[in-house]
């Protein structure tokens, strides 16, 4: 079976410093892969790369068998990968409604858009995205009323709305309390159940990661030191050595 990402030989420096090295990995369909590793591991500026905003200085990345390495964000967007940032940013001043409909008038083309004002789009689509993040009844609140948490299920719903096959979430539940970040990443979970969608996720939060990832990538200094299933990784002495050490490595139970 074709991988659904599938990302070979990887290379990345700034000003002769390497940050990414012979980076190698596949991801299947509807799996929900954490990628880990020390601040400035590399892990942003893998999602960048792959998400198209960051140009690579060698490899490949596979959508499906398709390469899409070197496109613009709005190419690789276009061929099915959605982004959330390790930083959200919804438009404050517009509700929640119309931060989702910034999505369909921006799909539409820029004459389209000029023509006809954030109100006149289909409310429909916008509010089954909301719902599907458990938005819905905020609709017409302006989205600088809602609270953090919200904000992120928000960037969620922006990122669904377009219909991702493979969705990239960079350190989604930073910020957020314990039981908060439990009851978005079930969200997530479902949605990728629902969709079949397949999710990569940077956490630095490890009671996160093995409650809902169900394969593990571990990145140190740029290099790929681990990939393997929850339980495999939490033996490994290398990712204990580089990462977990200074982290608790929380029990088998699933979240
Ligand atoms: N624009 C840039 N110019 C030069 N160096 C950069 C640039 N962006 C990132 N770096 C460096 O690349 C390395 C990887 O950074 P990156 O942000 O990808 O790490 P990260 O794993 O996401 O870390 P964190 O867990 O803190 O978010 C770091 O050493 C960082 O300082
Ligand atoms: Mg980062």
């Amino acid at each position: 079976m074709t991988a659904h990402l599938s990302v070979r030989d990887l290379r990345k420096s700034y000003g002769g410093m390497p940050v990414l090295s012979e980076v190698g990995f596949d991801i299947p369909q509807g799996e929900i892969a954490a990628l880990i590793g020390p601040n400035g591991a590399g892990k942003s500026t893998l999602f960048s790369i792959l998400g198209g905003a960051l140009s690579a200085d060698g490899g490949s990345v596979l959508l499906d068998g398709a390469a899409i390495l070197g496109l613009a964000p709005e190419a690789v967007a276009k061929r099915g990968v959605g982004r959330t940032f390790q930083t959200s940013a919804p438009y404050r001043s517009l509700s929640v409604i119309e931060n989702l409909l910034t999505i369909a008038a921006g799909g539409a083309g820029f004459w389209a858009r000029l023509a006809r004002p954030l109100a006149a789009w289909p409310r429909q689509p916008a509010l089954a995205a909301l719902s599907e993040v458990g938005l819905a009844e905020m609709a017409d609140s302006p989205a600088r009323a809602l609270s953090y948490g919200d904000a992120k299920r928000l960037e969620l719903a922006m990122a669904l709305a377009r219909g991702p096959a493979l969705l990239l979430m960079d350190e989604p539940t930073a910020g957020m309390a314990p039981s908060e970040r439990a009851a978005f990443m079930d969200m997530v979970r479902e949605r990728s159940r629902a969709r079949g969608m397949t999710v990569l996720f940077t956490e630095h939060d490890m009671a996160t990661v093995f409650g809902f990832a169900t394969r593990i990538l571990v990145l140190d200094r740029g290099r790929l030191i681990a990939d393997d299933a929850p339980e495999a990784i939490r033996g490994d002495a290398l990712v204990r050595r580089a990462y977990l050490g200074s982290a608790p490595v929380p029990p088998t139970k699933p979240l």
